[in-house]
């Protein structure tokens, strides 16, 4: 095997594939599973926000308590928040207990509220780092870019006051400015930016005429995006970058260290075909470092990035030309 070891965020991973953040990642039998078989490290499935408060709620409306006085429902609340955290911090514990790869956690916010002060018990629990999962849907006619941009400003900014351990933002590409804001935010102190998020998308059933969940799994085809920005952003963000959707073999990976990735995410690729995957895919990268006679990933990484790229305007082009299509 090639020498496929790699930094991320200041860590060291013995390989560049992470799996994210998933319910693949959510038990200590499976999070065994993956060490075993090779992933450099892994994320946690992410602690909701709305997952707290819906797990609050629903304990509440339950029946029993409603002749409670109203107080009762503060305790309840506070009871069920403490409880689902318990279970993930005990998840955290129990995973670095039982492996020797890196543990990222992870939550999914929205917003800098009362769950910022729950990143320090994470950090206490022995995270070796901590990914925000940020999503705001820039859906309101009323908000302005800025307005919804400075939420991820405000999170970062509560939650690096409370955590020492090296912090990720995971966000999806809809951002009016994309490449000045992920700079802005490379610049406050984050290690890394995990690019993109692969989110829930609405789809219609025509004969019940119903709303339906789209695709839940990545397809392979789905990695140019990443691609492309991975590639225009590598030289200009303050910190890493994680690519994610879309990765799916080793040619994939190999493809993302080209532009310029640190570490790849994969999810998708594992629930259609098994954890057995990794060790395929660390194969094919270790492979072809050989053949191309690369001692290590930081011989190749960044080479096809924009700025070292021999043909830089083809990642700016975006207008389908019969030289790049072969169709008219
Ligand atoms: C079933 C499922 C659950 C997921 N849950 C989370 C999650 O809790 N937090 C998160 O940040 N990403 C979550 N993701 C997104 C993945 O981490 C990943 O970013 C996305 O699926 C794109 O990568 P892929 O193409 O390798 O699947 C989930 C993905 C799937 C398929």
């Amino acid at each position: 095997m090639a020498n496929l070891k790699t930094t991320y965020m200041g860590l060291k991973l013995k390989n560049p594939i992470i799996v994210g953040s998933s319910g693949l990642t959510n038990s200590v039998e499976n999070i065994i599973e993956i060490a075993k078989e090779g992933a450099g490290a892994v994320v946690l499935k992410s602690l909701f926000e709305e997952q707290i408060n819906q797990v609050a709620n629903h304990t509440f409306n339950q029946g029993e308590f409603n002749n409670y006085y109203p107080e009762a429902q503060d305790y309840i609340q506070n009871y069920s928040t403490e409880n689902d955290v318990a279970t993930y911090l005990n998840l955290i514990k129990d995973c670095k207990a039982s492996v020797d790869i890196p543990i990222i956690a992870s939550i999914n916010c929205m917003s800098d509220n009362e769950w910022v002060s729950f990143a320090k018990k994470i950090e206490s629990a022995g995270a070796d780092a901590l990914e925000l999962n940020i999503f705001v849907l820039p859906s309101d006619p009323n908000k302005s870019s800025s307005d919804n941009e400075k939420v991820y400003f405000d999170i970062i900014e509560d939650v690096k006051k409370i955590v020492n351990i090296p912090i990720a933002l995971k966000l999806s590409y809809y951002f009016s400015g994309l490449a000045k804001t992920l700079e802005m935010l490379s610049w406050t102190g984050i290690k890394s930016l995990v690019l993109f998020n692969r989110f829930f998308s609405p789809d219609i059933d025509i004969d019940k005429m119903e709303i339906k969940s789209s695709n839940v799994f990545s397809s392979p085809a789905e990695i140019v995006i990443s691609l492309r920005w991975v590639a225009m952003l590598s030289d200009i963000v303050k910190c890493d970058i994680a690519a994610s959707t879309g990765v799916h073999d080793g040619e994939a990976v190999i493809k993302q260290l080209l532009v310029g990735a640190k570490v790849v995410q994969i999810a998708s690729v594992l629930y259609k075909k098994g954890f057995k995957e990794i060790p395929i895919m660390l194969k094919e990268i270790s492979d072809w470092m050989i053949e191309n006679s690369f001692d290590e990933i930081d011989d190749f990484r960044g080479r096809m990035s924009l700025k070292n790229s021999n043909n830089p305007a083809a990642y700016e082009r975006v207008q389908f030309m019969k030289y790049f299509s072969g169709i008219e």
